[in-house]
């Protein structure tokens, strides 16, 4: 059940300390610095790499993508609806990864299958042990995060993150000391940021904003798109993420002094370029949220701040996106939603 807590939620935002626990027990040797994905001792290091994946997932996704091509691994990630076997090169040495939490999206399946038929070795990456995703795949690696019973998705998606940059580790064959030194201390810089968060104070401030725009960088950019998922599916609100670079080539139109902009601002993905458009977006008069491990650097740019605490920044996006799932949390509470199961959505998506 939900405990004391008010929402699936709320108690799945504050489970993902313990989630990123599960997700790592006996998969780092720190004796040897090396990666253990027992799971994945059969696999052949393939010459490419394919991420399919839908919404949350897609997000994590696009992370995963980034770190295996900042590891010299040729990866490409795909909308699972619109993946084609065909219209892409698939052949033996193609790993296709499904990354899909419930291991039963439509789309997410459809892919797979696909790229089965088409040769490729398949890598299934989720939450539930023996569903189809995990039967149909050659290969499974379990994120461990527990049961989310949430409509939105929020410690899969922290597992998720977790379980990829491990898989980056096993098909690069190295990981960097500091890294690994990162991922020992996530779960309890996850539990600071949970118990420090000053989310919710953004709820009052900002309930009657017109929209919300999420901009990201790099590795934060996924968080981005995911900051703006998580807003309209709980919130029912306007909510937009981009790349940050994207804000001048379109999506700047829409700012005015109504909607709010969270601006990723982290050490290790381009900060100062990210500031160049917090001013251009304050010239409009809109309100700027940064969350930051740098706030001596930001604060005097921005009306807020999210503080995260600083580490590896392939590991940044993650403790980035518990505060923005903190907001939005506290958004919707504010507007009285129903949290665990906004309208019209379902927990896994079994049609196409
Ligand atoms: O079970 P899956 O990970 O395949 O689900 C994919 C999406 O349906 C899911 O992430 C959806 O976007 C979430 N409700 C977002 O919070």
């Amino acid at each position: 059940g939900k405990g004391s807590y008010e929402h699936y939620m709320k108690k799945e935002i504050h489970e993902q300390s313990r989630a990123i626990q599960d997700c790592l027990r006996g998969r780092v040797d720190p004796e040897t610095n090396h990666i253990l994905l027992e799971e994945l001792a059969e696999l052949d290091l393939p010459a490419t790499v394919q991420l399919v994946a839908c919404g949350t997932s897609y997000h994590a996704a696009r992370y995963g993508a980034r770190l295996l091509r900042e590891h010299g691994i040729a990866a490409q990630t795909f909308l699972a609806s619109e993946y084609r076997a065909e219209t892409v090169p698939v052949d033996e040495e193609t790993l296709v990864i499904g990354v899909t939490q419930s291991g039963e999206t439509a789309d997410t399946m459809r892919a797979l299958r696909e790229a089965n038929g088409a040769g490729a070795v398949t890598l299934a990456l989720t939450n539930t042990v023996g569903s189809s995703a995990a039967r149909e795949c050659d290969h499974v690696c379990y994120i461990r995060a527990g049961p989310e019973i949430g409509v939105a998705a929020t410690k899969t998606f922290a597992s998720q993150q977790v379980a990829l940059a491990l898989v980056t580790g096993v098909l690069a064959e190295t990981a960097e000391p500091a890294f690994l030194q990162g991922l020992a201390e996530l779960p309890a810089q996850i539990q600071t940021v949970l118990e420090n968060s000053q989310a919710q104070a953004l709820a009052d401030a900002y309930v009657d904003s017109d929209a919300y725009f999420f901009i990201g960088r790099e590795y934060t950019a996924p968080v981005a798109l995911e900051g703006a998922l998580k807003m309209k599916e709980i919130t029912y609100k306007h909510a937009e993420g981009f790349a940050a670079g994207e804000l001048k080539h379109g999506p700047l139109a829409l700012v005015t002094e109504r909607t709010p902009v969270f601006a990723l601002l982290t050490e290790g993905s381009r900060l100062e370029k990210t500031l160049g458009n917090v001013k251009e977006v304050q010239a409009r008069g809109a309100p700027v949220i940064a969350v930051t491990d740098a706030p001596q650097t930001v604060e005097r740019y921005v009306d807020h701040v999210l503080e995260v605490p600083s580490t590896h920044p392939y590991l940044t996006p993650i403790l980035a996106n518990i505060q923005l799932q903190l907001a939005s949390y506290w958004l919707a509470n504010r507007l009285g939603r129903s949290i665990d199961k906004p309208r019209n959505l379902a927990k896994s998506v079994t049609v196409e």
